[in-house]
């Protein structure tokens, strides 16, 4: 076989090779000790000098030629190896999440939501206080003092004292009353504010969680009445429970920092669990009212030979389980998922007056 011819045959054989194993097979048959090339090396000391020169320099050139088709086939095998892996493992990262499951506003997010909305057209802002109260704030200045009956039907949970330290305790708020005494202290008045959030109280069966979520409410002027109060609060639950009717029930009742007080009912019914508003015979009670006490505008620094006016304290829980039809409080607060799927609301729809509280 002369040289060109063992040249056709290894360029070919180096061209077929469908994989590094079958290359380094044509390597060795070739270039390996054992191999073609090297047996013509072999030959190459039985030539006289001058043959041995000119066909030295033959072999030479082709072993070279045959190494760099072995190498640009090796390479050329590794990069369609690598194309074949990342066309089965390609990823489109610039691609938006796909989320197998969208997350969902709680309902009591959502009725935050909902109620700061229509309060908000009346012309309320929203005010915050500590979920960690201070004894003064939650009681006294509400004029609740140490002694005072309504202490003990609070329920309340005590924070820790160091031992020696015989100040009262502080305590986890037992209502959002106490942002009335800061709102006021803060802003003076006039004042037109509500304070949703987190209350505590030890309470625990179908219609009490010991956290649940009140809304205070705060109008102080000149002026203010119970006529106002009212009015308030019956455009509230026209506009939050988006019915005709709604059927308020006002209830003379008692609290130390409101005078007069009144408790507010709700008329619903429960077919078979399903809660349903402004029908029925059952009344639910979702809220304590009243004319702010002298007493408590001026624990706030509120003169109260100047200014007058109503507050409110409502059950968030309650309005929502009433308006969507959530039969059992407690399953508010325990997380399941399947729950929270049934009655949670699309994360991105804010609550508003003008395209409808819950769509
Ligand atoms: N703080 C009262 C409660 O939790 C509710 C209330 C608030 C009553 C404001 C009157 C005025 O029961």
């Amino acid at each position: 076989m002369d040289l060109s011819e063992l040249r056709g045959k290894y360029i070919e054989a180096v061209a077929g090779a469908a994989d590094e194993a079958a290359l380094e097979e044509v390597r060795i048959a070739a270039l390996g000790k054992k191999g073609e090339i090297s047996a013509r090396m072999a030959t190459l000391g039985k030539m006289d000098p001058e043959e041995r020169k000119a066909a030295g320099a033959m072999l030479n050139l082709l072993k070279d030629e045959i190494d760099a088709a072995l190498r640009a086939r090796k390479a050329a095998l590794a990069d369609a190896a690598l194309d074949e892996r990342l066309k089965s493992e390609w990823l489109d990262v610039t691609l938006p999440g796909r989320p197998r499951r969208a997350g969902s506003i709680h309902p009591v997010s959502q009725v935050m939501d909902e109620l700061t909305a229509i309060f908000a057209d009346m012309g309320f802002s929203v005010a915050e206080g500590p979920q960690i109260e201070s004894d003064w704030y939650n009681f006294d200045a509400l004029n609740i003092p140490p002694e005072h009956p309504a202490r003990q039907e609070h329920d309340t949970f005590f924070m820790h004292r160091a031992a020696g330290d015989n100040r009262p305790p502080h305590v986890l708020r037992t209502h959002t009353s106490p942002v009335q005494i800061r709102a006021m202290t803060e802003q003076g008045a006039p004042i037109r504010v509500i304070a949703p959030g987190r209350v505590y109280r030890m309470d625990m069966d179908q219609t009490h969680t010991p956290m649940f979520h009140q809304v205070e409410g705060l109008a102080i002027d000149r002026d203010i009445s119970m006529a106002n109060l009212k009015w308030c609060l019956e455009e509230f639950c026209r506009a939050f429970f988006e019915v005709d009717k709604v059927e308020l029930r006002f209830r003379a009742s008692h609290f130390p920092f409101t005078e007069p007080s009144a408790e507010v009912d709700i008329r619903y019914s429960n077919v078979g669990g399903q809660l349903k508003i402004g029908e029925g015979d059952k009344w639910m009670e979702i809220l304590g009212s009243g004319m702010v006490h002298p007493k408590v505008l001026q624990a706030a620094g509120v003169n109260p030979d100047e200014w007058q006016g109503f507050a409110f304290g409502m059950g968030i829980d309650r309005i929502a389980m009433l308006k969507y039809g959530i039969p059992d409080l407690r399953a508010f607060f325990e997380a399941d998922l399947r729950w929270l799927r049934h009655y949670g609301f699309a994360a991105l729809d804010l609550p508003n007056l003008p395209s409808g509280l819950s769509r």
